[in-house]
């Protein structure tokens, strides 16, 4: 008998969907309870010793974060998943729970700025140390490695300056040296770039952007092996992470329009990114899709899907013309955070990279006129149109 085709991502993710709900009703309840009536002391003492189980205590995880978990396993093709309160939950939670005391963990000079300070700041609080190198190059993290690093953790492309990592040289790179490799997918999204195929042992998210879609919820989400998610949930509990009902509920509606949404968000930013490419008054265009990035090629190898939502660029005319700028868009609303249906503008050296000091930022590669766009999905005219006007002082 003919060997059956593999299911495609957007049918393993609908279908993942009902894996975890034990009712007959097609979108699920919203089970909105702190805990669940036992049937005998037996089952109070079992569930107790329980990993992660589904109906015990809300803190622990419920039905609605079951479903969300299953849905993302199946999208990073992942054994496990857990779902957390927040996209910096999961990053804490995927490195801490992988370090201790007297440990090194190797990182990138860029990440998105809580990462950052979680990597410079809390992680040194707690006697872990960290090397930050420059992504460009995977024998920087080589040259990191000492015999203590426990994690190597990238982000590729990074937020904000679309810088890309090597993938799958960093995986062998922590491998050889007994280390975990921890990405953040959260710009690339899972519908284009898959880590663990790659070699990674952890994928986290910030579920608020194109997991959720919407702008309307926090959430974060962790994918890889069982044994690592184990330990990741462990400690997810003392910190009391949790991703509530409702919002997993309203992350699972996110999640199935995922692949549509996504195919979307890469055919706009795409001709976005070509549109201010040729723009009189834009310096330049950071976008892994253009034949223009300088890691072009590295980007066709490990982002198959597309090139994700996310651009930046430069205008001509320093701070004060990318300030201006922010002012006038319509369609672009100025916003922080990204991967909603609705395109959102940001100026990172002044609204998202302030808690960085300016060497930090310089080093970061932020510089005074780079203008952060989230494409999203309205029609790409009006969004080409708003940008040209907002550019030309109309
Ligand atoms: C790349 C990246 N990772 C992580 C986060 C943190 O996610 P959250 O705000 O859900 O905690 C963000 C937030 O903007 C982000 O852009």
């Amino acid at each position: 008998m003919a060997k059956s085709k593999p299911l495609g991502m957007n049918t393993r993710v609908i279908h993942g969907a009902n894996k975890a709900n034990a009712t007959s009703a097609a979108a699920p309840p919203i089970f909105q309870t702190s805990t669940f009536r036992l049937d005998s002391p037996e089952e109070g003492a079992a569930l107790a010793a329980e990993s992660a189980p589904a109906e015990f205590y809300s803190r622990y995880g419920t039905p609605n974060t079951k479903q969300v978990e299953a849905m993302c396993a199946e999208l990073d093709g992942a054994e496990a998943a857990l779902a957390v309160g927040s996209g910096m939950a999961a990053i804490t939670l995927a490195i801490m729970s992988n370090v201790q005391k007297g440990d090194h963990v190797v990182a990138q000079h860029t990440h998105y700025t809580s990462s950052l300070t979680l990597l410079n700041h809390t992680l040194p609080q707690f006697g872990v140390e960290v090397t930050l190198v420059d992504q460009r190059d995977p024998r920087n993290f080589a040259r990191a490695m000492r015999p203590n690093t426990r994690v190597v953790y990238t982000e590729s492309p990074v937020n904000p300056t679309q810088v890309l990592t090597d993938l799958e040289a960093v995986a062998d790179i922590a491998h050889a040296g007994k280390a975990l490799a921890i990405t953040d997918n959260t710009f690339a999204s899972s519908f284009n770039q898959q880590p663990l195929a790659l070699g990674y042992d952890l994928v986290v998210h910030s579920a608020t952007k194109y997991l959720g879609g919407h702008s309307d919820i926090i959430a974060g989400v962790i994918t890889g092996s069982q044994k690592l998610i184990t330990r990741a949930w462990d400690m997810f509990i003392v910190y009391g992470a949790v991703l509530h009902p409702f919002e997993a509920w309203l992350l699972r509606r996110g999640l199935l329009t995922y692949g549509v949404r996504m195919a979307a968000h890469n055919a706009n930013a795409m001709a976005v990114a070509k549109f201010l490419e040729k723009h009189p008054r834009v310096e330049r265009v950071h976008y892994p899709g253009l034949r223009s990035h300088p890691q072009h090629d590295l980007a066709k190898r490990q982002m198959p899907g597309g090139f994700s939502g996310m651009l930046t660029f430069e205008l001509k005319g320093g701070y004060e013309a990318a300030y201006r700028m922010m002012g006038r868009t319509k369609v672009c609303t100025l916003a922080v955070s990204l991967g909603g249906v609705e395109t959102l503008i940001t100026h990172p050296a002044s609204m998202i990279s302030v808690h960085q000091t300016e060497e930090e930022r310089k080093k970061s590669g932020i510089t005074p006129s780079l203008v952060r766009l989230s494409v999203g999905l309205e029609d790409v005219e009006d969004i080409v149109d708003d940008l040209d006007r907002a550019m030309s002082g109309k």
